[in-house]
């Protein structure tokens, strides 16, 4: 299996971002406004061709968070028929030596409570209490110093 991650345009990430966190909903819930940002990056984790999982990277802070040049992870999510396999472990790892590169120094995302054990095991901790999300469900801030 030939498996590589890269950088990929907004316009790809929308298919698997309907598919796995926005089902069932119009396509215009995956368009994000802050995916217009500056400095906002999409990497993706293809099996041969094909797209299987994607994450996006934002520059932004949180109020509970110090860093000086935080980036926010959203968007995470593999094909469902591709979960479990390892494929959003590499992407992530592979992101995060990108943000790293681009010289951020800590990365955050509001994860889904379902989604926590995936983050602790590649060293991200919990900040505060879990709280949800309308329309999406229980959610605990994560982050990571890189
Ligand atoms: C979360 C997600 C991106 C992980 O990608 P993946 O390729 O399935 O993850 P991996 O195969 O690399 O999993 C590594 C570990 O994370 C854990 N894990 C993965 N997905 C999980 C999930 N949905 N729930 C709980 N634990 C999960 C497993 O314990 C796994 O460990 P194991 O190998 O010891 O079993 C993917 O499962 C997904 O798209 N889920 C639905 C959408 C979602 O919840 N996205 C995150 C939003 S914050």
């Amino acid at each position: 299996m030939s498996l590589t991650v890269q950088e990929i345009p907004l316009e790809q990430v929308y298919a698997l971002r309907n598919l796995v966190l926005r089902p069932n909903q119009p396509i215009s819930s995956c368009h994000y406004e802050e995916d217009q940002f500056e400095g906002v990056f999409h990497m993706g984790a293809f099996v041969e061709q094909d797209l299987k999982a994607i994450a996006s990277f934002y520059p932004q802070n949180h109020s509970k968070l110090d860093a000086q040049n935080p980036i926010r992870l959203r968007g995470m999510a593999c094909d469902p028929c591709s979960q479990g396999q390892g494929l959003g472990t590499v992407l992530l790892r592979q992101s995060i030596a990108e943000c790293q590169y681009r010289g951020f120094d800590l990365l955050w995302c509001n994860a889904r409570t379902s989604a926590q054990q995936f983050y602790k095991r590649l060293d991200f901790a919990i900040k505060g209490n879990e709280f949800m999300l309308s329309g999406i469900g229980p959610h605990y801030l994560m982050y990571k110093a890189l």
